[in-house]
């Protein structure tokens, strides 16, 4: 619940691509209506998909929220003794409870930037900055809606010559195909000046097992996330896709280290939508890729890292090679 002295400290701006950025009909007419069906990402977080979000993190199988939880907890202060920044920015910011971490080794440190999350699920963003804002009186947020798809040039940001650390975490560039990573990595590295860092979680290559499990957790909360997206299309697109004729599957693809989450068809069946005026036929058996989720080795990182306008600062790993923080800035 919002209280006036939070408002006062709360800016939320839109901010517009700068570049054409594609909406769920040119997504669907691309990729669904013929195979290979594939969807991207985004579409799963409506506010219904955003809180299926937290309650996946919250599984026992979800290694990925609480590692990375662990790791902030052990190397914020060092982060932040390091940056001392002036301004705290963050793509895909979701809950911001992670960040929470850096925002109390701020507090502890004397520091006080301003936050700066960015989301395409408004609501999550401006709870999680009523919160934080309860927390940390100094606090100021700048609420940014935005698909970063759409790049990152028109973010409104201070041009004060503060210092920026950038966050990406929860493992989301690995969400991205590779070329399409290295090149958000190069958006970022084009707003950091010298003195800037960029700290990127990124979930590391482990046994099928403990991977696929993640993607599947018991109480199901993985395949009604995946799920959701077949009522975030019927809603935006007039559509009539049953949700009970598909399944969830997540596999690991090895080759492409990476887990890919599908929706298979149960049963042959017909699918119109509205929007789009068009429909196509699925088949008992036939998927749409509603994910991938890269997973990296040490050297997977440093592939990445190099086809990019950023260096590794620092390396924080979790036990057992679990999962990385990568501290960057503009080689
Ligand atoms: N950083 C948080 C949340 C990760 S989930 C954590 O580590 O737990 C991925 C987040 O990215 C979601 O909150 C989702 O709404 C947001 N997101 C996904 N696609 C996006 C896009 N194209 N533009 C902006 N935000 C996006
Ligand atoms: C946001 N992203 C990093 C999550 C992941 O692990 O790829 C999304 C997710 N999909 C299923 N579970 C979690």
């Amino acid at each position: 619940m919002s209280d006036s002295s939070n408002r006062a400290r709360l800016v939320h701006h839109e901010v517009s691509p700068t570049r054409r950025v594609s909406g769920v009909i040119d997504d669907a007419r691309e990729g669904l209506l013929q195979p290979p069906r594939v969807l991207p990402p985004k579409y799963f977080y409506d506010d219904h998909g955003s809180q299926l979000f937290e309650a996946i993190c919250d599984t026992p199988e979800y290694y990925p929220t609480r590692t990375e939880d662990a790791l902030l907890a052990e190397a914020s202060a060092a982060i932040i003794e390091r940056v001392a920044p002036d301004h705290l920015i963050e793509l895909g910011s979701g809950s911001s409870k992670k960040t929470r971490h850096l925002i109390a080794a701020c507090d502890a440190a004397g520091v006080t930037p301003r936050y700066w999350p960015f989301e395409v699920s408004s609501q999550i963003m401006l709870d999680a900055a009523d919160t934080l804002m309860r927390d940390y009186p100094w606090l100021n947020v700048d609420a940014m809606s935005g698909d970063y798809t759409g790049g990152l040039a028109n973010l409104p940001l201070a041009e004060d010559g503060g210092r920026r650390l950038f966050l990406f975490l929860g493992g989301t560039l690995g969400n991205f195909e590779p070329d399409a990573a290295a090149a958000m990595l190069d958006e970022i590295g084009a707003l950091m000046n010298p003195g800037d860092a960029l700290l990127l979680g990124l979930d590391r290559v482990k046994d099928r097992h403990t991977l696929e499990a993640a993607y599947d957790d018991a109480a199901g909360h993985t395949a009604a996330f995946n799920r959701n997206v077949i009522n975030v299309l019927n809603r935006e697109l007039g559509g009539n896709m049953p949700e009970a004729a598909y399944r969830h599957r997540a596999v690991f693809n090895e080759d492409a280290e990476r887990i890919e989450m599908w929706l298979i068809a149960e049963h042959d069946h017909e699918i119109y939508f509205q929007a789009l005026d068009a429909g196509f036929s699925m088949q008992a058996g036939e998927g749409i890729m509603t994910e991938i989720s890269r997973k990296f080795t040490e050297r997977a990182i440093d592939e990445l890292l190099a086809r990019t306008d950023l260096a590794i600062m620092s390396h924080f790993e979790a036990p057992e090679q679990a999962y990385s923080l990568i501290l960057a800035t503009r080689a």
